[in-house]
């Protein structure tokens, strides 16, 4: 089958690549700016397979392309990460709009298309749950509230609905995943493990501020999202629907997990909690995975892929 991915290059895009390569019948197409990913060793590996080819291009040049054979799209390109989004809400929300209907438009030129597979976020539930208008562990069928005092970490979270709403309104076939903290080697330095990892090995001081220390989330091992995205996009039974992707385990505060992190690099600094609040961080998260779950075929394993990632970060800061 042929695939093409946009944000390949990226954290879960690329991740994705490597577990199609597997079959050696699939092919790869990625399209990525690269504008986050310019010197990316696991790319340059992974580009030596005869079977994937990177497109450098930005989803808003690629009217001029003439592959019409794709038998799925997965779209992960968007301009994100918080401290970006704040700084830069009005491009946010311009880029992740205009590349998405330039890749619909692309998408409707395929003869053979299945699905179209979109990365929405679990940001798409934040102010309802701050109004505390839905359940809680999330499910993927409430409505959606958007905050009035135009905060600029909005943007992102309503470009996604917005894509939300272009892939029902577009007539292909489609899926949305809403991804819900997802972690592994690599995923960036702009997530909350890397950047703990780091804070642990590297502050010279023996004590340590933690940051919205009692926000709890569920963190979601790499391996347990791409088995998941793949197995939902390629059944039948998940046509137009939305899926959330993260963790079925029971919630973490940040705190427990910088403990956590604490423990596997074996460190003796002292971990204070601190409740200031920064970039108006949601206080909870957590997917409601029963409609997912209903694919899954693997366990998830929060401590086996925490301490990967963590070890991994380590080699990374202390090489
Ligand atoms: N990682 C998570 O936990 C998480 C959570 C919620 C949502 N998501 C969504 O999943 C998707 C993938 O996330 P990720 O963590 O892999 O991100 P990432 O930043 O690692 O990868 C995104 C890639 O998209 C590329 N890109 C951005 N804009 C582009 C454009 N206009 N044209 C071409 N390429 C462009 C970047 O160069 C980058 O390689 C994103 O859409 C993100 O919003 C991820």
């Amino acid at each position: 089958m042929k695939y093409l991915i946009t944000g390949g290059a990226g954290f879960i895009g690329l991740k994705l690549t490597k577990e199609l390569l597997k079959n050696y019948r699939n092919k790869v197409y990625i399209i990525d700016s690269l504008i986050n990913n310019s010197e990316n060793k696991k790319l340059s590996n992974v580009l030596k397979n005869k079977k994937v080819k990177l497109i450098k291009k930005d989803l808003n040049h690629i009217s001029s392309l003439k592959i019409y054979d794709f038998d799925y799209i997965f779209h992960f390109a968007a301009v994100l990460g918080v401290k970006n989004v704040i700084d830069n809400p009005y491009t946010t929300l311009k880029e992740n709009i205009l590349s998405t209907i330039s890749l619909i438009n692309f998408s409707k030129k395929q003869k053979k298309l299945k699905k179209i597979c979109f990365a929405s976020t679990s940001e798409v539930y934040a102010y309802s749950l701050k109004s505390k208008l839905v359940k809680y562990p999330t499910p993927e069928n409430i409505d959606f509230l958007i905050s009035k005092d135009f905060n600029p970490r909005t943007s992102y979270l309503l470009s996604k609905v917005v894509g939300e709403y272009l892939m029902n309104y577009s007539g292909l076939n489609f899926v949305i995943f809403r991804p819900h903290n997802i972690f592994g080697p690599q995923m960036g330095f702009r997530h909350v493990i890397p950047q703990l990892t780091k804070k642990i090995l590297q502050y010279s001081k023996n004590k340590i501020i933690i940051q919205n220390a009692k926000h709890k989330r569920t963190f979601c091992d790499i391996n347990f999202a791409i088995d998941l995205i793949l197995r939902i996009s390629h059944s039948k039974n998940s046509r137009n629907s939305t899926f959330n992707i993260g963790s079925p385990d029971n919630e973490i505060s940040i705190i427990d997990l910088a403990q956590k992190i604490k423990k596997i690099l074996n460190s003796k600094k002292k971990l204070i909690s601190s409740n200031i609040k920064k970039f108006n961080s949601p206080e909870k998260r957590k997917p409601d995975m029963k409609r997912s779950l209903r694919y899954s075929k693997i366990k998830h394993n929060f401590e086996k892929g925490l301490k990967e990632t963590v070890m991994w970060y380590k080699e990374y800061y202390t090489k």
